[in-house]
């Protein structure tokens, strides 16, 4: 590791300068004209593009020292406060005492040091998620109102818990094995910053409460995206049900690797109508973990790198699943589908980012580091989904996308 003298910085950068003044007219007017009717019939392309410019604006104002204070101190002390109140249930407590708060009073109903709770609600105003209305006194955003909604709040831990480490120990990792792309889903970053043998999935299982977390952060993930099966996405009716044989028995979509449902669920809401079994599988523990699911879904713990017991699905679907591992676990999993894919029937409906070469999303691309540090895997760009799948005995039929940033889905048929 390099550490360098911290008189020699390079002569044309003052850490105390605006980093770019020159951009900071320009993206105030953009701000102004996207701006000047915004209500609550804006777009949602429009929003989104307020948020890029708004964000260019603040990174453009910011000198780099602040730049610097607030990743290394505002962001890390945030997350520790936001985690902080969902252990302690401090968010579902203001939900059941709705209206202005003093932390004080909430530290001691749920048993805490005061100036532990009071220093931590203070960060959290003072980096604008509490509105500060006195000493100690707060009122929640609408963002710390969803702290209690299970799918935004009990994302915290286990990303702080089960996460933030690998990230935290890559360069010690990659440093230590010579910086080569990480490929070992059992010694990878992961297994080094955690001290263990188990991938990230089993880590979290094995770790309670942290796995069934994590279902709910997926679940939370995908709030207010675009989904695939929405008008103007992908085809359902033509690609999916046009041709179902509907034979007693027939499954229409096989969710692998599913979750607790949400995915099929939100498919069965929004095409209440289409014919046959919609079968969601996952391993046993999160199958366990599913407190309500649709009756017309059908729970089946199953763990992908056996046997597919549903053969002959007309759709075999993957949502953010083979961007958990590296290629080589990848084409295990997909030997399994292909093994039971019916030959000019069949498909497998791959729901996953595929990455452009210029352009990305930062979503995409933070995701892309966090399946490097905690799977050794990545997020893919077109060419290497090309490769990986013809590798697995199967063709690209078609890749649908929206809106830029989100996720497409890869139509598969067998080669
Ligand atoms: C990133 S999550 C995606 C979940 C869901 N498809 C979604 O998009 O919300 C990956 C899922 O793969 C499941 N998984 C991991 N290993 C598995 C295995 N061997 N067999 C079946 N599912 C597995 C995990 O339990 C987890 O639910």
């Amino acid at each position: 590791m390099t550490v360098s003298n911290g008189d020699a910085k390079p002569a044309e950068v003052s850490v105390t300068s605006v980093t770019d003044a020159a951009a900071v007219p320009s993206l105030i007017k953009q701000i102004s004209a996207l701006g000047d009717n915004f209500g609550e019939n804006t777009s949602d392309e429009t929003r989104l593009s307020l948020c890029l410019k708004a964000r260019a604006l603040w990174k453009a104002l910011e000198t780099p020292r602040e730049t610097m204070i607030r990743h290394c101190w505002g962001q890390p002390a945030a997350m520790c406060a936001l985690t902080v109140g969902t252990e302690k249930g401090i968010w579902e407590y203001l939900a059941e005492h709705p209206g202005p708060f003093k932390a004080a009073e909430v530290a001691k109903a749920k048993e805490i040091d005061p100036p532990i709770l009071c220093r931590l609600m203070k960060h959290l105003a003072a980096m604008g998620y509490l509105k500060e209305l006195g000493p100690d006194t707060y009122e929640r955003t609408n963002f710390t109102k969803a702290m209690a909604v299970p799918i935004i709040g009990q994302s915290y831990p286990p990303i702080s818990g089960g996460c933030n480490a690998a990230l935290d120990q890559f360069s010690k990792w990659a440093h230590k094995t010579g910086w080569k792309t990480p490929n070992s889903i059992s010694d990878g970053p992961y297994q080094m910053a955690f001290n263990t043998e188990l991938n990230f999935f089993q880590w979290l299982q094995a770790n309670p409460p942290y796995g069934q977390q994590f279902n709910y952060h997926m679940g939370g993930y995908h709030q207010g995206r675009p989904s695939w099966m929405d008008p103007g996405f992908y085809p359902v009716e033509e690609n999916l049900v046009k041709g179902f044989d509907n034979a007693e028995g027939s499954a229409l979509i096989v969710d692998i690797g599913g979750s607790i449902g949400h995915d099929l669920e939100e498919f069965y809401k929004k095409h209440p109508n289409v014919p046959g079994r919609l079968i969601n599988q996952d391993l046993p523990i999160v199958i366990g973990q599913i407190e309500k699911l649709d009756d017309r879904i059908e729970p089946m713990s199953y763990d992908f790198y056996t046997e597919q017991p549903i053969k002959g699905a007309r759709a075999y679907f993957m949502h953010s699943v083979l961007h958990d591992w590296p290629d080589e676990t990848c084409l295990q999993i997909l030997s399994n589908i292909t093994a039971a894919m019916k030959p000019g029937y069949s498909k497998l409906l791959i729901n996953e980012n595929v990455i452009p070469d210029t352009g990305a999303h930062w979503e995409t691309t933070g995701l892309d580091i966090m399946m490097l540090t905690l799977l050794s895997s990545r997020e893919r760009t077109r060419e290497n989904w090309e490769d990986l799948l013809s590798k697995g005995g199967l063709k690209i039929s078609g890749i649908y996308s929206s809106r830029e940033g989100a996720e497409s889905l890869i139509e598969c048929e067998l080669a």
